[in-house]
This record gives structure tokens, sequence and C-alpha cells, in this order.
């Protein structure tokens, strides 16, 4: 059976996707909007976390509290999902990052991997692999494969834009990975790109085009 795949669908998920993908939106809004996303994206993203119970002194009594009982590790898949992380480790101030450097390339499309760091408590922890686009999957589903060959278990996807292929392919070969997405598009064009899309979502974030 597949892992969850989840499409927000949220008035403020909406109106900000409408920004980040009008052609007209300039680096610095484009960078804080996707941001934005990923905070809101985070909210829900963890509402399964485990959490202990424990006994703390308010100023008035004691009080039953709970806190979390696992250890969060953030992986964005460089470029782009960096423009995720700041969002996520505000709202998780005791997640690690690691990172892994991919990219796809143009004509082939299949992903190269240039870089790859990881904390050491990585197999233990529930890990994010936050990247905002998922096209062909092949990005995604390397950075899995590499998270499972050192012992990882628990993973889950973020994304902000999908292509109905990249899902597919997630689900065919990682069934065991929650796939959360703002926006499951149309399709893919004959370069690979998300259509309707938002375009080269590092390019946009970092100006580099
Ligand atoms: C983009 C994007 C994903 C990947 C998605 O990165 O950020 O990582 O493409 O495509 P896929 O699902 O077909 O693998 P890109 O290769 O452009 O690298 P960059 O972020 O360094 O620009
Ligand atoms: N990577 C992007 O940044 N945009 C796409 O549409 C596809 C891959």
């Amino acid at each position: 059976m597949a892992g969850k795949l989840v499409i927000f669908n949220h008035p403020l998920i909406h109106h900000k996707l409408a920004l980040i993908r009008d052609e007209n939106t300039g680096t610095k809004d484009f960078r804080q909007t996707v941001s934005e996303i990923g905070m809101l994206m985070a909210y829900e993203v963890t509402r399964d976390l485990p959490t202990k119970k424990i006994r703390i002194k308010t100023p008035v009594d004691y009080a039953d509290a709970y806190t979390l009982a696992t250890d969060v590790v953030i992986i964005p898949i460089l470029r782009a999902g960096l423009g995720m992380v700041d969002a996520i480790t505000s709202l998780i101030p005791t997640a690690k990052v690691g990172h892994v450097g991919v990219y796809r390339n143009e004509e082939t499309l299949q992903p190269h991997e240039y870089y790859a760091k990881f904390p050491s408590n990585i197999s233990s922890s529930k890990v994010l692999i936050v990247d905002p686009m998922l096209a062909t999957g092949g990005s995604v589903a390397h950075t899995i494969k590499l998270l499972k060959d050192r012992g990882v278990t628990n993973i889950s996807y973020v994304g902000l834009v999908g292509a109905p292929e990249g899902v597919k392919k997630i689900q065919a070969e990682h069934p065991d990975v929650d796939i959360y997405l703002a926006a499951l598009d149309e399709k893919l064009n004959e370069k690979g790109y998300i259509v309707p899309g938002l375009g080269d979502c590092g390019d946009r974030l970092y100006g580099t085009k």
C-alpha cells in the first residue's frame, strides 16, 4: 500500500501559491512566500509526531504537559530545498539539518549527487526531506535511497508543487514514505518542467536567471 498523499487545501496556502506561480513575482517576495508556505505546511506535517508526558510546575499548580518524543532531522535537497528550512526550524528549533546536493541533468533528467552530509543520530530520527519541486521524482527518490542506506526508516517528503509522474514514482519505489504537497499539478512538459508549475524554483529563489 502507498504512503499517505496529502495535498493541502487551505485558503492561505492557495493565496501564497498564486503569488509564487506568478511570473512577475520577484526574488524577494518569492523567497519569503516559499518560506511562509513551508511554515504553514510544517504544522500539519508534524501532526503525528510522538510526544511524551512530563509533569511540570506552573506558578499555580502541577500540570501534565507533552514534549516531542523523537528527534527530527530536516534534509533540504540543494539548492531549492534550502528555501523551506528556516521556516521549519523556527517551529522545531531542536531539529538537526542534513544536506543533500542533487541537480538534474538537463538532457537526461537523471539526478546527479554532488554533496551529502547527515547528522549522526539520523537513523533513529523522524526525517523530513524538503524540496519545493517534485517533477520526475528522481531527486527525491535518490535522496530517500541515500537515507535508507543509512538505516533511516521514518521518512516524509514535503514539497510545494508536484507532478503526477513524480508522485507515482515515489509511491511505487518508496510506498512507506508519506508525501505532502501544497499543490498537485497537471503534468510535465517535454523539458521535464511542471505544468503549470512555477518555473525553475532554484533560479527564482536565488535570482540566478
Ligand atoms: C530542481 C528541484 C528539484 C528537482 C526536481 O532542482 O529543486 O530538486 O529539480 O526534479 P525531479 O523531480 O525531476 O528530480 P535542480 O535540478 O534544478 O537543481 P537546483 O535546485 O540546484 O537548481
Ligand atoms: N525543477 C524546477 O525547479 N521546476 C520544475 O518545474 C521542475 C523541476
